[in-house]
């Protein structure tokens, strides 16, 4: 009886699918995962992704602009990355008469690649544990600022140290773990970028805000770059001569497809999360700072929706400002959810009380009440600032006011501030904005927590509306001719302008009360949490930490699983074409898909091609544009988002629900070739089946 038992057990493990995915990890300390991903099915080496001594997998990833991850897929520097990773240059090359945003873009020969000023992509060359360099000279006896000066003047030198003598080289120093530990990271920097190919947005944004962070998907979230470089190969400032860079390494892509419980690995660079924080921070997050950023910007949401629906131009103007004001808010909606759901402050709550009477008679003890009172005294200061940057910064006069005086001495710069606002400014939408926000914040915010000016003119005026109403006929800066005429003799009548008054108030009143403040508190919070953090290694021995994201390049490890959203509900992991046409509808904007896609699909046999994929990846705001790769090495797709009850996965994982979602390389291909019709791109990639 016990050995059936024991046997229905065994059999029960082996069935079960695998649990558990979270971790990012460094990869030069692979070696400590590399077991792990081979148990899980991963076929190849820690040299194989990362190596100092020879190509391995990293040389073919990079950080791509300023946020996003690519990664090469061919020996002449050819790139993927994702729609919306390359979305601002799509939209820079796009006019009127050459809509690629709208229609696509497919270079049909190497001439027609086009360069995109100020876009740059890093390799990273090699990281390396720098603690003892960086701490060296330190003494116990040191105060705080003589530790973070020794840290300043260390860190320089050895940066300086890594770069000497390279063409195109940045080195960071990063801390880790709160700063109990220093990495260095060396990249090579290639500055000419060249965009080859992207899909209409009907396909590159299909399902829009509707679907972002949502499954089930059908985005086609790609695009395709070519790095150039000079003629040894090095970064180039752009130049007709530059040639294709040859990659140390590029992907090989597989055509195989993936299925429930398949490794996946993601490899890429995400920005940033807090997984080891109190259950104070927790908290404000999830009760505080999200719910109130989210009502604010439902305000400025609804009133773009009224006048985009309104007008066709006006929808243009705004979605791209729509799109990036939405993803947050839906983020933080998913976010907040998941904390509550799973609990997370209770669970940090408990975990604190243990911790405690761990720490009793340790020089942790006493650390969490300290961390208590630091939170208690930043976090209405933090508010004020967050209400701050989601109220008054968000009117768009003020900032384009505040960019034009910052320019007036520089005629060109100021006409190009000028074309790039009045392009996409609609003043309607942003007079109600004035008025809902304003008004927010002088309800929500309490008197001390308001600039002076503010409290004064809104007195004066006796309403918002008034104000709003003043302020709009008076400004200079709602008229582009004025603007445009506007020279450094001007400064004077400029710093009056109501909306530059408006802006410097707000912003004084930042600098002056909220700053300082939220600088010296979190300084010391950062403080605490490299004690607490070294704490809680001591006090969970057996627990593997991995250092919080900081959008330097990391391992992410999973598998290709469905999921549970809600009761009696589970969801696939696989999505294909027929889901694409089933959400299929001309009316609605964001599943109006194009029409070259219907009679594609009307041709019949393409029921089955597969669109997306979920997987258990820890992934994170940065990891867009990552490779996900098979366990063979293999690139299988290229991730681009997570599911909506997984978001709060930068603060808490839960393996029941966290997913990543990713664009099967198949649908990326069948793209190339049935709607960019660029099928000679296929001729420089590898393909392993
Ligand atoms: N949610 C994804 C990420 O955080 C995609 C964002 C872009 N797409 C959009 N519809 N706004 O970046
Ligand atoms: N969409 C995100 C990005 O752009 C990825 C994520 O947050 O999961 O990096």
């Amino acid at each position: 009886m016990k050995r059936k038992f024991l046997l229905l057990l065994v059999l029960l493990a082996a069935i079960q699918p695998l649990k558990a995915d979270e971790g990012m990890w460094l990869p030069a300390l692979i070696s400590q995962r590399i077991a792990d991903m081979q148990a899980k099915g991963f076929k190849l080496t820690a040299e194989d992704v990362y190596s100092i001594n020879q190509a391995s997998l990293k040389d073919a990833i990079v950080l791509f602009g300023g946020g996003c991850t690519g990664e090469i897929v061919s020996n002449e520097g050819l790139l993927l990355t994702n729609h919306h990773c390359g979305y601002s240059y799509i939209q820079r090359h796009s006019s009127v008469e050459h809509d690629y945003l709208k229609d696509g873009f497919w270079a049909m020969s190497r001439k027609e690649e086009l360069p995109n000023r100020g876009l740059t992509v890093s390799f990273l060359e090699r990281m390396e544990d720098v603690t003892d360099a960086v701490l060296k000279g330190y003494k116990p006896s040191m105060t705080e600022e003589e530790r973070a000066d020794l840290v300043r003047r260390n860190s320089e030198e050895i940066r300086k140290k890594a770069v000497e003598g390279g063409k195109g080289l940045r080195a960071d120093v990063e801390a880790l773990y709160y700063g109990n530990q220093y990495f260095l990271f060396v990249y090579k920097i290639y500055r000419d970028v060249r965009l080859v190919g992207a899909p209409p947005s009907s396909i590159g944004k299909f399902g829009g805000e509707t679907d972002n962070w949502m499954w089930p998907r059908h985005t086609g979230d790609f695009s395709i770059f070519r790095i150039y470089a000079g003629k040894d190969n090095e970064p180039a400032d752009y130049s007709e001569d530059n040639v294709p860079y040859r990659p140390k390494k590029f992907f090989t892509i597989s055509r195989a497809g993936v299925k429930e419980g398949d490794f996946t690995f993601v490899y890429g660079c995400p920005g940033s999360t807090k997984e080891y924080v109190t259950s104070d921070e927790v908290q404000y997050v999830g009760e505080v700072s999200d719910p109130q950023k989210i009502a604010l910007r439902t305000l400025r949401l609804d009133i773009q929706k009224k006048y985009m629906s309104q007008s066709q131009a006006v929808r243009i103007q705004y979605s791209s400002k729509y799109a990036s004001v939405a993803n947050a808010w839906k983020k933080w909606q998913g976010e907040s959810k998941g904390i509550a759901k799973m609990k997370t402050v209770a669970a940090k709550k408990d975990y604190e009380k243990r911790f405690r009477a761990w720490a009793k008679g340790t020089r942790y003890d006493g650390l969490l009440d300290k961390l208590e009172a630091l939170y208690a005294r930043r976090n209405p200061y933090y508010l004020a600032y967050e209400y701050y940057t989601e109220t008054a910064r968000t009117i768009e006069l003020l900032t384009f006011a505040n960019a034009v005086r910052t320019n007036l001495r520089n005629p060109d710069a100021k006409a190009d501030a000028a074309a790039t606002f009045f392009k996409d400014y609609y003043q309607p939408i942003d007079e109600e904005i004035f008025v809902a926000v304003l008004d927010a914040f002088n309800k929500n915010m309490t008197d001390d927590f308001k600039p002076a000016y503010f409290k004064e003119k809104l007195a004066a005026y006796g309403s918002l509306e008034a104000w709003r109403d003043d302020l709009f006929a008076r400004s200079v800066f709602t008229d582009r001719e004025k603007v445009l005429a506007l020279t450094e003799a001007d400064a004077d009548r400029v710093a009056k302008d109501p909306a530059t008054e408006l802006y410097d108030a707000f912003y004084r009143w930042y600098y002056d009360t909220l700053r300082p403040v939220i600088n010296e508190t979190n300084q010391q919070i950062n403080l605490a949490y490299r004690d607490y953090m070294q704490g809680q290694m001591e006090f969970e021995k057996d627990k593997v930490f991995y250092p919080d994201a900081n959008l330097t390049l990391r391992v992410a490890y999973g598998h290709v699983e469905g999921y549970s959203p809600s009761d009696a509900t589970y969801f696939y992991p696989v999505s294909t074409l027929k889901g694409i046409i089933e959400k299929d509808n001309p009316d609605i904007f964001d599943y109006n898909i194009p029409q070259t896609l219907r009679d594609i699909y009307a041709e019949g046999g393409h029921d089955d091609q597969p669109v997306c994929f979920l997987a258990t990846n820890h992934t994170s705001g940065g990891n867009s544009g990552s490779p996900v790769i098979n366990a063979d090495g293999n690139l299988i797709g290229i991730n681009f988002d997570r599911v909506w009850e997984g978001t709060m996965s930068d603060i808490v994982f839960d393996p029941d629900v966290c997913r990543n979602i990713s664009i099967d390389i198949r649908y990326l291909l069948f793209n190339i070739d049935k709607i960019g019709h660029a099928s000679y791109l296929f001729d420089e990639m590898r393909f392993a089946d």
